[in-house]
């Protein structure tokens, strides 16, 4: 579980270009964190669009210069003229977490392909280049031993409503990377693989919020499946200073994984945080059948390759799974 680093962190010396920027979802947790960030940096003003379905405002008390409009980007009249005057949109809006797509299937499905349309739409016509947050979860069950961007997508079928997460963030990529193979758009593709810190919230089903909550209460920690399924988690920031430093960098028409190549199962993951918080929690098993109904189906495992990211911004992610960890339940010992 070491982490090995094989550069410095450069981005410290790079200057931030933009001056006005969009964020769609950044009530968020992402979002949230990115909007910090660039105000960090001398960004005058940003423009959230979020309609709080996932989000929450408190993300966002104590942020100065944010103009926020709390509605659907789908139901937006004259978006076009709105996104006059930005410099860069970077769009995270969508339907988010296991949970929540299995509930809202339908919603999650027009979001990330109706709204991510309309989103490109005000991008062309203000000739404003975006930034897209796809995911992991486009590489499906890929048996590969790490994904790279060139890795076959091995998404299951329709009937297995979980890939429609997956298959409607492809589309978005498609969207966006044929518009720029038309010289309309100058986008920048992030897969994001399981990103975590502090302001995310367990509401929807991400596994480290939940089981950290459920330790520092006591409760059982449920896992879902036998436990041996590995992930690799990022750290909020780490993802931030690469969308920074991409956008800056104006690397468009690309595609990006964004994580970390430290595996952890998720039994392991369990026990570091019972440990980690001095709990006194149970681990329980519940098969995935049992928690989503038939039509689920879970990749044993999920690692990316992250060379070519930490080639084209000569950054590297900083925390290990442990001191993740450890942040996090002093956050949720204060802030719970
Ligand atoms: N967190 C991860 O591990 C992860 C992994 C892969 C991809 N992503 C992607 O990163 C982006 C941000 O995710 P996050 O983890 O911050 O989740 P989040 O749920 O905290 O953020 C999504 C935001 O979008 C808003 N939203 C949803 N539908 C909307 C709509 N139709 N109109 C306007 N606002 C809407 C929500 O209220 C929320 O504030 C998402 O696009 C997600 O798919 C995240």
């Amino acid at each position: 579980m070491n982490l090995t680093f094989r550069k410095l962190n450069l981005s410290m010396t790079m200057k931030n270009n933009l001056k006005n920027i969009i964020i769609t979802g950044g009530a968020g947790f992402i979002g949230s964190n990115l909007a910090k960030k660039f105000l960090s940096e001398g960004t005058e003003k940003i423009l959230i669009i979020d309609d709080l379905s996932t989000g929450n405002k408190n993300n966002l008390i104590g942020l100065n210069n944010i103009e926020f409009i709390e509605s659907r980007i789908e139901d937006i009249e004259n978006l076009e003229k709105l996104f006059k005057d930005y410099d860069f949109c970077f769009h995270l809006a969508a339907g988010v977490g296991v949970q929540y797509i299995m509930e809202n299937v339908s919603k999650a499905l027009l979001t990330n392909i109706e709204g991510t349309h309309v989103i490109i739409e005000a991008c062309k016509a203000n000739n404003i280049p975006m930034l897209i947050t796809s995911t992991s979860e486009v590489y499906g069950t890929s048996s590969d031993k790490v994904w790279t961007e060139e890795t076959k997508s091995l998404i299951g079928p329709p009937t297995k409503l979980r890939w429609s997460y997956a298959a409607s963030k492809l589309i978005d990529e498609f969207l966006v990377l044929s518009e720029y193979n038309d010289n309309n758009l100058n986008p920048i593709v992030v897969r994001l693989f399981n990103i975590i810190g502090p302001n995310q919230v367990s509401d929807f089903g991400m596994v480290v919020p939940k089981f950290i909550e459920a330790a520092i209460q006591d409760r059982d920690i449920i896992i879902h499946g036998n436990g041996t399924q590995t992930r690799s988690f990022t750290w909020v920031n780490d993802v931030i200073e690469y969308f920074y430093l991409l956008s800056n960098k104006k690397l468009y028409g690309e595609i990006f994984n964004i994580g970390q190549t430290e595996e952890i199962s998720i039994k392991e993951l369990a026990e570091l945080i019972i440990k980690l918080s001095n709990s006194n929690s149970k681990i329980v098993y519940r098969t995935h059948e049992e928690v989503y109904g038939s039509k689920f189906e879970d990749p044993m495992r999920r690692t990316p390759s992250i060379d070519k990211i930490v080639e084209a911004t000569g950054y590297e992610p900083s925390m290990t799974i442990e001191n993740m960890i450890k942040e996090i339940i002093e956050y949720k010992k204060i802030n719970n």
